[in-house]
């Protein structure tokens, strides 16, 4: 895609990745490393495409449709926004089988929501992020905050992955961590 002025001072990769009907949200390098460590790589990434490099071992993409797969193993789940709640559905659904060890799940922190109050809520682990994420290939912050769920048993290694980037609650409670807790620089790549 050219990256030319579209007219108004945005370019029109911006344009397009920056409108509420983009779907291609690709997840900030500094937020998934540190995940992707903490599970010692990802098996599945059940909704891909917009990423510059393939994230898990295996990947659906929308011809594939990841909603109507079965999901197994470690899963990664940034969703197309213009369909979460149907994604944190299958996220909440899928996390619950057998086959699946752990979904973490990357979506905007709507906490008004139907979908929020239905099933994201109901997560493992809930991570709301602090300051906002540089989404793909963008110089600036997203225009909503975001937060990381965990569907399935997070590891104590998934969950200071989370602590290290705002506030979590494990099964409904507010994490205390015994270590000290600072926000690294990861973190500050992409808070804005
Ligand atoms: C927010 S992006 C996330 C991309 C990547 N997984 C990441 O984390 O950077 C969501 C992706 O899901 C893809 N997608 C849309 N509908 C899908 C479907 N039914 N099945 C699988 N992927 C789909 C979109 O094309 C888009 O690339």
């Amino acid at each position: 895609m050219s990256d030319a002025d579209a007219g108004d001072g945005t370019s029109e990769y911006q344009q397009v990745h920056w409108s509420s009907e983009s779907d291609e949200w690709a997840t900030p390098p500094s937020l998934l490393r540190p995940l992707d460590d903490a599970v010692d790589g990802f098996d599945l990434d059940p909704c891909s495409g917009a990423e510059e490099r393939s994230i898990a071992a295996e990947t659906y993409t929308e011809a594939d449709d990841g909603l109507a797969q079965r999901w197994h193993g470690v899963v990664w789940c940034n969703p197309p926004y213009s369909d979460v709640a149907d994604w944190i559905e299958k996220a909440r659904f899928e996390g619950a089988r057998d086959a699946v060890e752990l979904v973490i799940v990357l979506v905007p922190a709507r906490t008004s929501t139907q979908w929020f109050h239905k099933f994201a809520s109901h997560a493992a682990a809930v991570c709301f992020i602090e300051g906002r994420l540089s989404f793909g290939d963008a110089d600036n912050s997203a225009p909503f905050p975001s937060m990381l769920l965990a569907f399935g048993e997070p590891t104590d290694a998934v969950i200071d992955a989370f602590d290290d980037r705002g506030a979590v609650f494990v099964d409904g409670e507010r994490y205390a961590p015994t270590r000290q807790a600072t926000l690294g620089d990861a973190a500050d790549e992409d808070r804005r």
